[in-house]
């Protein structure tokens, strides 16, 4: 009898027990809104502060610098427009490689005519050219955003393509931290 196994963890994984286990109660008996003042949407509430503060400590981060989002499309979508909105941003330096919805929102930006975008050449497993970053970083001083998904960086779900992580992610540190 022929078995069938599951490849595709680096798109989506199952939910492990204890994910579960903990969300139970929240999905069933417990499903207040916790925008709501009521007994039920305070104990929802309180259970996702309380997450928050889990999620903080285990990161090193403070309570105000987690969010939680319904997943990468949404995530991605408010980190690019915030950059752009809140932080000055009029440049976004990304790769071919990206996701879709990264794609799509920096295109979004660009027809607004509020950023440039410019792609930083990628070889034919997706990995980026750091000499061309290196110069596209030289070429100009606006506030500007890398955007390279470390999901993307680590391993490329479209191409299934490992990259070398630390040794290039230094490597994009080191030439941000040149052109800061
Ligand atoms: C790098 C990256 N960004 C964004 C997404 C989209 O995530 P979601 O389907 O949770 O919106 C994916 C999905 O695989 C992804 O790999």
């Amino acid at each position: 009898m022929s078995r069938r196994v599951y490849l595709d963890n680096a798109a989506t994984t199952p939910v492990r027990q204890e994910v579960l286990d903990a969300m139970m109660p929240f999905l069933t008996g417990n499903f207040g809104n916790p925008s709501s003042i009521h007994q039920e949407g305070r104990t929802t509430r309180a259970a996702i502060e309380s997450a928050r503060k889990t999620v903080a400590g285990l990161i090193g981060a403070s309570t105000g610098e987690i969010f939680f989002t319904s997943g990468g499309t949404e995530s991605n979508n408010m980190a690019i427009k915030c950059a752009v909105t809140d932080l000055g941003v009029k440049r976004i330096i990304t790769s071919p490689a990206e996701h879709h919805c990264v794609k799509n929102s920096v295109e979004h930006l660009k027809e607004l005519h509020l950023v440039n975008v410019e792609m930083v050449r990628i070889d034919k497993y997706g990995m980026p050219d750091f000499n061309h970053l290196e110069e596209l970083l030289a070429s100009s001083d606006i506030q500007c955003l890398i955007w390279q998904s470390f999901q993307q960086y680590v391993r490329n779900t479209e191409r299934g393509c490992i990259q070398i992580r630390c040794r290039r992610l230094a490597i994009i540190k080191s030439t941000c931290s040149k052109h800061r």
